[in-house]
């Protein structure tokens, strides 16, 4: 053949040649759709033998910033990456992890957390790409062999919100599908206020009618948090527990944080608390004082002496917030033994914003000094302070809008994740447990 001819020949054919090798290889994504607390599987096949490929996921969340996570992967003898059973070699981890990619996204831009703010409208699309050969930083020249979009939603089909704004209260209400009754539990967040509803609407398609609670910094709330008037707590119980699809006699309340020292003291001192879920708060009343009716906890002020900057730059709040083997702590302890229902305290280890193992031990410790012992503890090494439900990937230091450095949560990016997965299943069974069969339940 005439050199030049073959030339140009083979200049058509090598390209023709990879892409007919990509258009075979599959890229199974199960499912493709799905709440975002659901396990997704991802398989690769038709690749050659020993193949090294790229598995990379980007997400752009509705403030712009794009999260990404990549893992490199070598094929089996019969052309396949099933991430349930194949090693990533590198990357954002290694080893088997099914879930690796949606667990180790990270931004782009520092100090950002991964939060879905508007449930109702749209999932999070997850972008997954397969590149040949390891591929760190994909650009868009790249072409990847496949890509596929994964939807992770916030909220089941049939799920309604509505916004609160009556009396007092301000929030968000999420009620499943059907007729119900369903059990009602109010949902809350920590001390950087506004609302956060991502967790309710979750809570929502199992099932749960939510309340999304805001208590400061939204709507007409005040901006900042200076005491916390349980009256206000008792009025949205009183609201939610009126609502048709929402059986009685009582709630739960599940919060985080403030949330959680705010949850802790609403299930004390309210008789409609009937549950209570504690994620890593403190136990005794902190730096905003506690007033109901004729109930006066004064608070333990922030111990400002203790503020301390890491060698990069960030906030650690553990020392600010006290230790309750402390004196003061003591004398500012929410009586728990008070509470007529059983209390879950979920813990992660390495909180870095506060001592939460320590607030835990000390509230369950008083609650058996009182003779009450439904109170029992779930405690997670290596996790840190925002234990989310299961789809977040670990946030160790985000911004908040009160503190002018970033705040260190803590937490190693595994067993961070693993314990969010164990701990959410447990939530809802406690939930459910405690307040009554969910109706479908698709737990
Ligand atoms: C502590 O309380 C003061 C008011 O007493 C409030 O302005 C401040 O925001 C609170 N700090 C935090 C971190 O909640
Ligand atoms: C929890 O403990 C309290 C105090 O001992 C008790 O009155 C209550 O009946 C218990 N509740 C449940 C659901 O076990």
């Amino acid at each position: 053949m005439n050199p030049l001819i073959y030339f140009w020949v083979m200049l058509w054919a090598i390209p023709q040649y990879f892409q007919a090798l990509a258009a075979m290889v599959h890229l199974s994504i199960i499912p493709e759709s799905s709440l975002a607390d659901v396990p997704v599987w991802i398989c690769v096949s038709d690749l050659v033998p020993s193949q090294i490929v790229t598995l990379h996921a980007s997400l752009t969340d509705e403030k712009g910033v794009r999260f990404e996570a990549r893992a490199f992967y070598r094929a089996n003898n019969a052309g396949e990456v099933d991430l349930k059973q194949a090693p990533a070699l590198g990357g954002d981890y290694v080893g088997v992890w099914p879930m690796g990619l949606f667990s180790s996204l990270k931004p782009n831009k520092m100090h950002h957390r991964l939060m879905k703010r508007d449930v109702m409208g749209s999932p999070f699309h997850i972008q997954i790409s397969l590149y040949d050969a390891y591929k760190v930083m994909p650009s868009s020249m790249d072409v990847p062999l496949k890509r596929c979009t994964v939807e992770r939603w916030y909220v089941a089909p049939g799920v309604e919100r509505f916004q609160i704004k009556t009396g007092r209260v301000r929030g968000a209400l999420f009620v499943p599908p059907g007729p119900g009754p369903f059990p009602g539990v109010i949902d809350l967040f920590g001390g950087s206020g506004g609302l956060f509803e991502f967790r309710a609407s979750l809570l929502a398609s199992k099932g749960f009618v939510v309340l999304a609670l805001a208590y400061f910094a939204y709507d007409d709330l005040p901006q900042t948090l200076t005491e916390v008037n349980l009256e206000y707590f008792e009025e949205a119980s009183i609201l939610l527990l009126k609502h048709p699809k929402v059986k009685g006699p009582g709630l739960g309340v599940i919060g985080l944080s403030k949330g959680a020292e705010i949850a802790l003291a609403m299930a004390t001192f309210l008789p409609q608390i009937l549950a209570t879920v504690c994620i890593n708060g403190a136990t005794s009343i902190i730096n905003t004082s506690l007033h109901f009716r004729n109930v006066h906890i004064p608070a333990v002020p922030h111990a400002q002496e203790k503020i301390l900057i890491t060698e990069t730059g960030l906030f650690a709040s553990l020392h600010v917030m006290g230790d309750p083997q402390n004196e003061r702590y003591q004398a500012s302890a929410i009586p728990v033994e008070k509470a007529q229902g059983p209390v879950l305290f979920i813990v992660g280890e390495a909180d870095e914003a506060l001592k939460s193992m320590l607030y835990a031990e000390a509230a369950i410790a008083r609650a058996k000094k009182y003779g009450k012992n439904n109170c029992t503890l779930l405690s997670y090494p290596g996790a840190g302070h925002l234990i989310e439900p299961p789809g977040s990937p670990l946030c160790y230091v985000s911004r908040m809008q009160q503190s002018s450095l970033p705040i260190q949560w803590g937490g190693k990016i595994e067993p961070h994740v693993k314990a969010q997965e164990h701990s959410w299943k447990e939530i809802l069974k406690f939930l459910e447990c405690n307040l009554g069969p969910l109706q479908n339940s698709n737990l």
